[in-house]
């Protein structure tokens, strides 16, 4: 019997809080499990950012990666080490580059979600480049917005087309309002989006895995406000939807990590934003929820790192376009097989069974953790990472005592 160390590497920007209580739980764990022929143990290590050789091998078997969107230096050591030495990462790079959100929008229109009525149009302004000139004047056509705008129906959403962090956006009540939002979009490449309006609830759906946690989301509220602590806003179908529609997109893409953005009106969910691949995950935002993400990412990178799980470098859309095309379907049903897809690929089953055998002392580590001083310390450095001085106090002790409450309610596990 081989002893062998997995090695995890954790890729961060301003990830400050879940690092820390990630680390401090998986050495709690103390793991050394028996897989197959070999005893495994697992280490964890901060990717740092450093020359390197193409033929380096790479020191990780999983990355944990929070940057990939923005910071090409480790995304493109992530990419070869995908390609050269067989690397797992959360999540697929070459997908995250490749899909903006819509993209998004046209795969989930494609496999009939209701996703809202969506054009593009093009920019009002552009970089001059060489060919700029004759490019437009052979190709761009007079278009007219107010015709495009009346066909969507107001209220409608102008928002960019590869847009996050609410960047952009802009509600837009009438034509008038419409015409000037376009006037000052400057460069970027804008939807236009038909609201979902009125909607009676706002959900996110955050999937790691096939670990799903629905919750209901704010949007109007201020930011450490947004996700709510509120129960039983979902009735059982509408969260196995919600749970469908989440896995589904993310294994369309090659995302473990992600979070749906949907609206319900008159009973339908209508997803309007999942192309999240680099979800909130900040104590100062989910509070009351962190702690099960931290659970969710520890379970489901050890099972991926002890088992070798192979990560999906080709996306592999056939199936659930096969399922698409089926005639008469209804869109319950269609979800239903995409989903099972989903799972499957997941390997749902397998992940459970291992998290029975091997991490059933997850809950009891966890527990005590989120009431250690270093837990605390985890939050309060976020907190000042984001807040001015003389809140950091204040915000540091409502964030503790959020985790505190998902203390109580969990209760002590036996
Ligand atoms: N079609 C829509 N109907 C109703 N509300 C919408 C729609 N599209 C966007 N919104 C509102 O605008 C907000 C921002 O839109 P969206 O989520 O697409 O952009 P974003 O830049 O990804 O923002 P975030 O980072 O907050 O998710 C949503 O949270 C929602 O409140
Ligand atoms: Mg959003």
């Amino acid at each position: 019997m081989a002893q062998v160390t997995k090695r995890i590497g954790l890729s961060l920007g301003a990830d400050l809080c879940w690092p820390i209580c990630y680390e401090e739980i998986v050495k709690a764990l103390a793991l050394d499990l028996p897989v197959g022929k070999d005893r495994v143990r697992f280490e964890t290590a901060r990717v740092s950012i450093d020359p390197f050789s193409l033929r380096d091998p790479c020191r990780y078997d999983l990355i944990l990666d929070r940057v990939t969107h923005w910071y090409s230096t480790s995304r493109e050591y992530i990419k070869k080490a995908v390609l050269m030495d067989d690397l797992y990462v959360l999540n697929n790079p070459f997908s995250i580059q490749a899909m903006e959100k819509h993209s998004t929008y046209a795969a989930m229109m494609r496999l009939g979600f209701p996703i809202p009525e969506t054009w593009m149009i093009p920019p009002k302004d552009y970089d001059w480049t060489e060919d700029l000139k004759t490019t437009l004047r052979s190709y761009a056509h007079f278009f007219d917005l107010g015709e495009i705008g009346s066909r969507i129906g107001y209220p409608l959403f102008m928002k960019p087309y590869d847009g996050g962090a609410w960047v952009g956006v802009s509600r837009i009540e009438d034509e008038g309002a419409l015409r000037a939002a376009y006037e000052n979009s400057g460069k970027r490449v804008m939807h236009l989006q038909k609201a979902v309006h009125p909607f009676d609830l706002f959900v996110r759906c955050i999937g790691v895995g096939p670990q799903t946690r629905i919750i209901k989301y704010e949007a109007s509220a201020p930011l450490h406000a947004r996700y709510t602590t509120e129960k039983g806003f979902v009735d059982a179908e509408e969260a196995r939807l919600l749970e469908d529609m989440t896995l589904t997109i993310n294994t369309f893409f090659g995302w473990d990590f992600n979070s749906c953005e949907a609206l319900r009106k008159d009973g339908t969910f209508y997803p309007i934003d999942f192309a999240n691949a680099c979800p909130d995950s900040q104590v100062t935002s989910l509070h009351f929820h962190f702690p099960w993400l931290v659970k969710a990412k520890v379970r489901w990178s050890i099972f991926a790192a002890a088992t070798g799980r192979r990560m999906r470098k080709t996306m592999d859309w056939d199936p659930y376009i096969a399922i698409a095309d089926e005639r008469g379907m209804p869109f319950r049903e269609r979800l239903a097989a995409y989903a099972k897809i989903a799972r499957k690929r997941l390997d749902e089953a397998a992940f459970e069974r291992f998290c029975a055998k091997h991490l059933a002392h997850l809950d009891e580590v966890a527990w005590t953790f989120f009431g250690t001083p270093r837990a605390k310390e985890a939050v309060r450095l976020k907190v000042a990472a984001l807040f001015p001085g003389h809140e950091v106090e204040e915000f540091t002790e409502r964030f503790w005592a959020a985790i505190q409450r998902w203390r109580e309610e969990e209760g002590r596990p036996s």
